[in-house]
C-alpha cells in the first residue's frame, strides 16, 4: 500500500505494458480485486486506488443518499478526482491510460469516468454497473472497448438500467459488448472466463 499520491492505492507492476485500474466495491479496498485482475490479465500492470469516501466502515468511491440513489454532485467531483489520480499514477509509473477493471460502486464510478473523463481510460470491463447519471453531452468514446458484465437477478442494477448505459456509451461511439448472465450482484465464473477472453481478443 502506499499513500503518496492522492489516493491510498496499490500498484503491482507486472509484466505486459496494458495496465488495468482496479475499483472495488462497497467495503472493499485497494487489495481487493488484485487476484481478479491477475486472473484476467496475468501480465498486466495493476493500479488499485482505494475509494476516499466512508460509509459507515466501508470504503465507496462516492457518496449515495440512500441504495441506489446517488449524490451526483459528489459521484462527479469523485469522477474528477479519481482521474486526475489516474493521470498522476501514470507519470510517476510510466503507464500507458490503463482498463478500468471495476466492481459494482467501482463499476459504476468507471461509467462515470468514461462519461465525464473518457482521456482517463482505454477502455473498461463494468461488472454490475448502472448509468451512474444521466450525460447532459455524450462524450467522444470512439476507439474504446467496453464489457458490461450485468445479472439478470440483480435487484442494485436493474437490467434496464445496464441496458441504458450500454445504449449510451455505444451512441458514444465505444466498442461495446453487453452480456446479460445467470447471476445476481455477486459475481460467477463466467464473469471471470468472459473477462478473460474479452481481455485477450
Ligand atoms: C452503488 O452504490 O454504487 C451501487 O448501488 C452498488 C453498491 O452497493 O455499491
Amino acid at each position: 500500500m502506499t499513500s503518496r499520491l492522492s489516493h491510498i492505492h496499490r500498484f503491482d507492476a507486472g509484466t505486459d505494458k496494458r495496465p488495468l485500474l482496479l475499483l472495488h466495491g462497497t467495503g472493499g479496498d485497494e487489495h481487493d480485486l488484485i487476484d481478479l485482475g491477475r486472473a484476467v490479465a496475468p501480465g498486466a500492470p495493476l493500479l488499485s486506488p482505494r475509494g476516499q469516501v466512508r460509509e459507515g466502515a466501508a470504503n465507496r468511491f462516492f457518496r449515495r443518499l440512500a441504495e441506489g440513489v446517488f449524490d451526483i454532485a459528489d459521484l462527479k467531483a469523485r469522477t474528477q478526482a479519481l482521474a486526475d489520480f489516474t493521470a498522476e499514477a501514470r507519470a510517476a509509473y510510466g503507464l500507458e491510460p490503463p482498463v478500468a477493471l471495476g466492481f459494482s460502486n467501482g463499476a459504476n464510478i468507471a461509467a462515470a469516468l468514461l462519461l465525464l473523463r473518457p482521456e482517463a481510460l482505454s477502455g473498461a470491463i463494468l461488472l454490475r454497473a448502472t448509468l451512474p447519471f444521466e450525460p447532459d453531452t455524450l462524450p467522444d468514446l470512439a476507439g474504446k472497448r467496453v464489457l458490461l458484465l450485468s445479472g439478470r437477478a440483480d435487484p442494485l442494477t436493474p437490467v434496464a438500467t445496464s441496458q441504458r448505459l450500454a445504449a449510451l456509451l455505444a451512441q458514444a461511439g465505444a466498442d461495446v459488448r453487453h452480456e446479460l448472465l445467470q447471476a445476481g450482484h455477486g459475481l460467477v465464473q463466467q464473469d471471470l472466463a468472459l473477462a478473460r477472453q474479452w481481455w485477450a481478443e
